[in-house]
């Protein structure tokens, strides 16, 4: 029987794809490769020796979901696809509802019509919003800093009510914290369009000469050293954390949520210096205002998922910087390099 990942060409969505293969489960992509590159998945099927179906289309759109359940014995699906950039979900609210909201109820209809009733989503520690205990626990109240993280917010109530209606559906949330590294090939990673948002990608470019020196937002946080501080979970420790969801999504019914990080907060110097220790680079930085939105410090309880998933994390902040730089240091431009040398 096939798993399907809509948005499985991304980050997260082929590092799982790469995991559920090797598994032995039959994953099928569905992708509208917005912010994908089809060379991720060439690559998972050369990395896992197995033919990964990668279908070009787009979840708000019923039709192409149709396609997919009508050509596919779909019997589970991990729900990845959806626009995520925080600022750019500021400046463009009404986009990110119609797009993220959509994709999460076109889905779930065309599930119903197909009789697939188990469903993996992947939610996010924005869910948790600021003015929070440390470490965030799945039981914490919830609020959202922004319409992305309000998408994640509502998509997880509309999947919680669809389990309420449907005794027979298997919803399992998955809350990710700081998703960082790559597959240990270097030949799957993270791709960023355009100047990365996130803290190791950036860090990555800024190794490779792509980008001048990192800034650093801010050093007068109430933290070991005043910079703030993440809970980073290496991309295939969370990528098993999906093989661990499908497994109890298949032996259980009604809504879960897990949080998938490893209950340890690093600072971003913490992982610069990591970083420049493990790959014998030096990486320059220099001290900048605090990012608007940007809370202190954020990082896991997954002590729900190590008793009912039977999952935790295994590697370390060492092995995340070394395998991010594999990636990026033999993909100076990404998944544009095969491109190129296609072309
Ligand atoms: C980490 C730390 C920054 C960049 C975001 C989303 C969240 C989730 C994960 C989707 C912070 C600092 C960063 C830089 C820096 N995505 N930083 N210089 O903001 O914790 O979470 O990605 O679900 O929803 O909000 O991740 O990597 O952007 O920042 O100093 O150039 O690095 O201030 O302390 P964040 P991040």
């Amino acid at each position: 029987m096939a798993v399907l990942l809509t948005g499985g060409a991304g980050y997260i969505g082929s590092h799982t794809a790469l995991c559920l293969a090797n598994a032995g489960f039959e994953p099928v992509v569905l992708d509208n490769l917005s912010n994908a590159s089809p060379e991720a998945i060439k690559r998972v099927s050369r990395l896992t020796g197995k033919q990964i179906p990668l279908i070009e289309g787009d979840c708000t759109v019923k039709s192409d979901l149709e396609a997919v359940f009508a050509q596919y014995p779909i019997d589970q699906v991990i729900h990845f696809a959806g626009l995520k950039a925080v600022g750019e979900s500021v400046a463009q609210p009404l986009r990110y509802y119609r797009n993220n909201l959509d994709a999460t109820l076109t889905l779930l209809e065309v599930m119903a019509a197909h009789g697939c009733r188990q469903i993996v989503f992947s939610s996010s520690a924005t869910v948790y919003g600021t003015n929070q205990e440390m470490p965030l626990r799945e039981t914490f109240p919830l609020g959202c800093t922004n319409p992305y993280g309000w998408t994640k917010f509502m998509s997880e109530q509309i999947l919680r009510d669809a389990g309420t209606a449907d005794p027979n559906l298997s919803v399992v949330l998955l809350r990710y914290f700081n998703p960082v590294g790559a597959h240990e090939s270097g030949e799957i990673g993270e791709d960023p369009s355009g100047i990365p948002n996130n803290l190791m990608p950036y860090i990555c470019q800024v190794a490779k000469g792509r980008l001048k020196q990192l800034n650093v937002f801010g050093d007068d946080y109430p933290t070991h050293d005043g910079t703030g501080v993440r809970d980073y979970i290496h991309v295939m420790d969370l990528a098993e954390g999906h093989l661990a969801a499908l497994n109890y999504a298949q032996a259980h019914r009604g809504v879960e949520v897990f949080n998938l990080g490893t209950g340890v907060g690093y600072s971003v110097l913490d992982l610069l210096h990591t970083f420049e220790r493990v790959n014998g680079l030096r990486v320059p930085y220099r001290i900048a205002p605090r990012r608007p939105g940007d809370i202190a410090t954020c990082y896991a309880d997954p002590a729900k998922a190590a008793e009912l998933l039977h999952w935790q994390t295994k590697r370390s902040l060492d092995d995340m910087c070394r395998d991010a730089w594999r990636w990026q240091s033999q993909n100076p431009m990404g998944y544009r390099t095969a491109q190129e040398t296609d072309a």
